[in-house]
């Protein structure tokens, strides 16, 4: 077994904070960011949905936070490659579900629950030596000091429209209804509200391709 001093100079710790309401690209930016730095990727919204997943699973009201803050502190949650297992159960599809979708807001919400998650969060890069972090609070709360901070947006119309593309049971109206009711409940909480983060690149994507955009965040990179 070698030790690390064999495997050449160590990177440094980098972390790149991706922040941004549903539909602004965050998912699609970020893995694509990632596989281009060489970087591992974590898609936080999906934690949120995977204790809501728990949560309603157990028959646990979303809204009753104690409850559910002690079950994030003891949910085990495994995501890769875009596969979450909650408790040992495949949770990918139920967690982009109406029922997940409705009640993950409230979930998120919790102080507790985001405590919790945040320092599993952290954890997760420590581990990696960094990794392209997608969320609402990643540059603000998680990772301040992280190398790039971007807050992507693009207009309601175009954010609806890539969502109901993802969800195609649902139609555009539901969907935009869903999402405008969504950005204002994680606009508008309390704790760790979705806001543009000191120091962070605003990046409208509405017109922008994929590759283009990921050529431009990588450029950013100090
Ligand atoms: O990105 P998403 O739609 O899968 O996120 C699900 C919910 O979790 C959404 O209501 C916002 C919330 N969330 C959050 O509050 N903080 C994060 N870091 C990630 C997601």
């Amino acid at each position: 077994m070698s030790d690390a001093s064999s495997d050449g100079p160590e990177r440094p710790f980098t972390v790149i904070a991706i922040d941004g309401p549903a539909g602004s690209g965050k998912s699609t930016v970020g893995r694509r960011l990632a596989t281009h730095l060489g970087l591992e990727y974590l898609d936080t919204g999906a934690m949120y949905r995977g204790v809501t997943f728990a949560a309603l699973r157990r028959g646990i009201d979303p809204a009753d936070a104690e409850v559910v803050a002690r079950l994030a502190r003891q949910v085990e949650l495994t995501l890769v490659d875009g596969t979450l297992v909650v408790d040992g159960t495949d949770a990918t599809i139920e967690i982009r579900g109406p029922e997940v979708t409705r009640a993950v807001s409230i979930v998120a919400a919790n102080p507790d629950v985001r405590r919790e998650l945040v320092r599993r969060q952290r954890e997760w890069a420590e581990q990696r030596g960094g990794g392209v972090l997608e969320g609402r609070d990643i540059g603000s709360v998680v990772f301040p000091d992280a190398a790039l901070k971007v807050y992507l947006t693009a207009s309601p119309e175009v954010r609806a429209a890539r969502r109901s593309k993802e969800v195609s049971d649902l139609s555009y109206e539901t969907v935009a209804a869903d999402l405008a009711r969504r950005d204002a409940l994680d606009q508008g909480r309390e704790a760790s509200p979705l806001e543009l983060a000191d120091g962070a690149v605003l990046v409208d994507t509405t017109d922008r391709s994929i590759d283009d955009l990921v050529a431009d965040l990588a450029g950013m990179l100090p």
